[in-house]
């Protein structure tokens, strides 16, 4: 405990000693909360990631999402601590497969999740958070969108538009194993808990949702609720962040465990900041074309 607790000071020392803020997913395990600046959703750390004023910036959380910091903040030295931080999901589509859509579907805007790599923002119009995929869809100019990679929120966004929406291949492991029958077995336990589900669950499970939400929304909706007790359909970090956020409320799981996101530690914090070990580094002209679809994102939602 006592070793913890001196890594913490020795981190929010060297914090300030090298001009750094430290941004972290709400999934990260929760002695990185204790030291992160901003704790948060895809959309509020990229937010934060383009209003950082500080030299540094460490990315506790996965590799598109550090990306998306260095595109949006260029010039900041960016660190993602961890290695083995990929998200699967984010390289579930090519460049090829982009070429080929766009081939059959010419007059569709391309819209790409945050959870993409930066070669894709740069082939696509605009990018969407789950916070504000409804809303960026709605905002595009063609009645086709080729939505890329999720085809869970593709299939969810779809519920709400009139577009045709033509899905990518990729889901998310986590989120995509979860099942009614897993949501059903918790309700029998807690059967007047809401059950809030995480747009990149599938459609069988978005149908006996009471809420879906983006990680974020999930702390509004249940401080928001009149009930005490929630099923929570995504990624199983999150019932840390909601019982930090809400204390006196209770919260059950139904979600699995997202590798990628758990190998941060505060060592590999302490490291980055010491010796700078893994800096995203992007080749600046890709910096500056994928920058035009994560912009018109949070010209919308910003
Ligand atoms: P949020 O933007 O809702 O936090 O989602 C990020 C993510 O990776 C979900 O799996
Ligand atoms: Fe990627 Fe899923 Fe992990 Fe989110 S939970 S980072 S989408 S693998």
């Amino acid at each position: 405990e006592s070793e913890i607790q001196s890594l913490k000071e020795d981190i929010t020392a060297l914090k300030r000693e090298k001009d750094a803020i430290i941004l972290a997913h709400n999934y990260q395990r929760p002695e990185i909360y204790d030291i992160a600046d901003k704790i948060g959703d895809s959309l509020e750390l990229s937010l934060a990631a383009r209003d950082a004023r500080a030299e540094c910036i460490i990315f506790c959380g996965v590799d598109f999402m550090a990306e998306t910091a260095k595109i949006l903040s260029p010039d900041a030295r960016v660190y993602l601590p961890a290695e083995d931080t990929q998200c699967p999901m984010a390289h579930m589509v090519s460049e090829s497969d982009i070429f080929s859509l766009k081939e059959q579907y010419p007059d569709a805007d391309v819209v790409s999740y945050v959870n993409t790599s930066a070669s894709t923002k740069a082939l696509s119009d605009i990018c969407c958070t789950s916070a504000n995929a409804i809303e960026i869809v709605r905002s595009c100019a063609s009645d086709q969108v080729i939505f890329l990679p999720d085809q869970n929120l593709a299939s969810y966004v779809q519920r709400f538009s009139d577009k045709l929406i033509i899905p990518g291949r990729g889901n998310c492991y986590v989120h995509d194993r979860i099942t009614p029958i897993m949501v059903d077995n918790m309700r029998a336990f807690h059967w007047n808990a809401p059950f809030i589900a995480h747009p990149e669950c599938r459609p069988e499970v978005i149908d006996i949702a009471d809420a879906v939400c983006s990680t974020s929304g999930m702390i509004a909706y249940c401080q928001d609720h009149p009930a005490e007790t929630f099923i929570i359909g995504t990624e199983n970090g999150m019932i840390e962040r909601l019982k930090r956020e809400i204390p006196e409320k209770r919260f059950y799981a139904v979600g699995g465990i997202c590798t990628p996101m758990k190998q941060t530690t505060l060592d590999a914090v302490k490291d980055s900041l010491l010796s700078g070990a893994g800096e995203v580094t992007l080749e600046k002209s890709l910096i500056y074309t994928a920058r035009g679809a994560l912009e018109r994102m949070l010209q919308i939602s910003g």
